[in-house]
């Protein structure tokens, strides 16, 4: 096969009478009488081949057994379409390729679907054929939009002196809230590493090792009940900085949300600077704290993002389950230092140094300034129920670090696959997502989860109580 010489987007009316080569996927295919017109597409656009009887009998005879989405090289002359026959929206509707010569790369069998923007298939059938899924122009879109984004978040932070940082994925269980993906060790009978909710405590202790602005494009992973903005693995704009307070982290991220919107989806619209709600007022005018402020703006356009921060979080809320204090972000959020002499007398009157980017009622990203000395975390774990050795035996490294030469530190981690399914207005952040999990946290493509081999339990000293689940065996 010769290289291909353009790709199927680029070909304009100043390419007539070239000779090209052009490589891609067979997206219809026409037959009129004797002449056969073929759309061929690549990631970057499809431009129109026509085999003509007469001009190239072989290529003709190859076209016209052509299936849909096989794998063909077509080497040929750049040609304006007759007039009348333009393609308009078409970057490249003025051209055609008349086909001296078509290669079958790799024919394709029969498609389960087509992939077509404008033929939604099930969910379930798109995801166990999921590389057919995204040859969809909206999701290679979504995936080309994501690319951008990332790109701008680590350029942005880069010039702001942060540092990317990669932390571990086999860790230990941190208390956020979910249940823990638990991995077993082989080395050491009977325990287990957790994959991390978030790098919270990673994070901290970058700052006390002298770091002062880390961030990490981090996979996270809980094992919640999913919903549209939830998948069991996500992926964070994770970032923490020292001697800051909350004014310099909203600062930051609002210039980074806006710089990113400006760049990737201009047609949207800011309300700037983004409006601050205290928890409190959200609950008392939208009564969520998750507001969409564009629920009292009955004139927003379609394409607002309405992002706003809610500050002034309670540091603590009554879980009645288990008759106790919990944390109302995670147990290293630092209390408000005015409202310190409440915490043993009205815990729950004591407010966090904690903030959270909402948009269009969506939790974007969570952060706050974290607790940094010893005392103040012990004081925090006691009120949330821990005694003294489970704390040293659960945070027993972090209450360390803390007692040698923590800074003060404070960050926030934002949801990648949230903002990006906004900014592509995607109703689910499965659509923003290569790989995604179903709604059940399986991943149809690979079957994913699976039982294993005995021998492979053995090795890691486990055995099955009880027969694994129909559907996977
Ligand atoms: P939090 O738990 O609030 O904070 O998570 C931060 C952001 O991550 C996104 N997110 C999710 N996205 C998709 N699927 C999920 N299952 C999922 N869970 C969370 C949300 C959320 O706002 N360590 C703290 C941050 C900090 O204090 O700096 C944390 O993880 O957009």
């Amino acid at each position: 096969m010769q290289q291909r010489t353009h790709t199927c987007g680029v070909l304009r009316s100043e390419h007539i009478g070239q000779q090209v080569t052009l490589v891609g996927w067979v997206r219809t295919r026409r037959d009129h009488g004797k002449l056969v017109f073929i759309d061929l597409w690549d990631r970057e656009g499809i431009t129109q081949v026509v085999a003509q009887p007469g001009v190239s009998n072989g290529a003709n005879a190859v076209a016209r057994t052509l299936a849909t989405e096989s794998v063909i090289a077509v080497h040929g002359t750049v040609q304006a379409r007759p007039p009348g026959t333009e393609h308009p929206v078409l970057a490249t509707g003025h051209i055609e390729v008349l086909a001296h010569k078509i290669e079958v790369l790799n024919e394709a069998r029969r498609l389960p679907f087509t992939p077509d923007d404008h033929h939604p298939v099930d969910e379930m059938l798109a995801l166990r054929y999921r590389y057919l899924d995204l040859r969809r122009t909206a999701m290679l879109q979504n995936l080309r939009l994501r690319h951008r984004a990332v790109k701008i978040m680590r350029d942005f932070l880069d010039a702001a002196g942060f540092l990317e940082i990669e932390t571990p994925i086999l860790t230990r269980s941190t208390p956020e809230g979910a249940r823990d993906y638990l991995v077993p060790s082989r080395l050491h009978k009977g325990t287990f590493y957790a994959l991390p909710q978030s790098p919270q405590q990673m994070k901290q202790l970058l700052m006390v090792a002298g770091v002062e602005r880390y961030f990490q494009i981090a996979r996270c992973f809980r094992d919640e009940d999913l919903r549209a903005d939830r998948q069991p693995e996500f992926t964070q704009l994770d970032l923490e900085m020292s001697f800051v307070d909350q004014e310099h982290v909203l600062t930051l991220i609002e210039t980074l949300i806006t710089r990113l919107v400006r760049d990737v989806a201009p047609h949207k619209q800011l309300l700037t600077p983004f409006p601050r709600l205290t928890y409190a007022e959200a609950l008392a005018r939208y009564g969520t704290d998750k507001p969409d402020l564009r629920s009292e703006m009955p004139r927003a356009t379609p394409n607002l993002l309405a992002f706003a921060w809610v500050i002034d979080f309670p540091l603590l809320k009554w879980d009645i389950q288990n008759g106790r204090w919990a944390s109302e972000h995670h147990p290293f959020t630092a209390p408000k230092a005015e409202d310190l002499a409440l915490l043993e007398s009205a815990p729950g009157a004591v407010r966090a140094n904690c903030y959270d980017l909402v948009c269009n009622g969506w939790e974007l990203g969570s952060g706050s300034l974290r607790i940094h000395t010893r005392e103040l975390q012990l004081r925090i774990l006691r009120l949330l129920g821990y005694s003294s050795e489970r704390a040293q035996a659960n945070f027993g490294h972090l209450l360390e670090a803390l007692d040698h030469g923590a800074p003060p530190h404070g960050g926030i981690a934002i949801g990648v696959d949230r903002l990006v399914a906004l900014l592509a207005d995607a109703e689910s952040i499965r659509e923003v997502i290569a790989f995604p999990k179903n709604r059940h946290a399986v991943d149809m493509l690979l079957n994913a989860p699976t039982p294993v081999e005995p021998e492979q339990l053995a090795t890691v000293h486990i055995r099955i109580a009880r027969a694994p689940d129909k559907r996977f065996t």
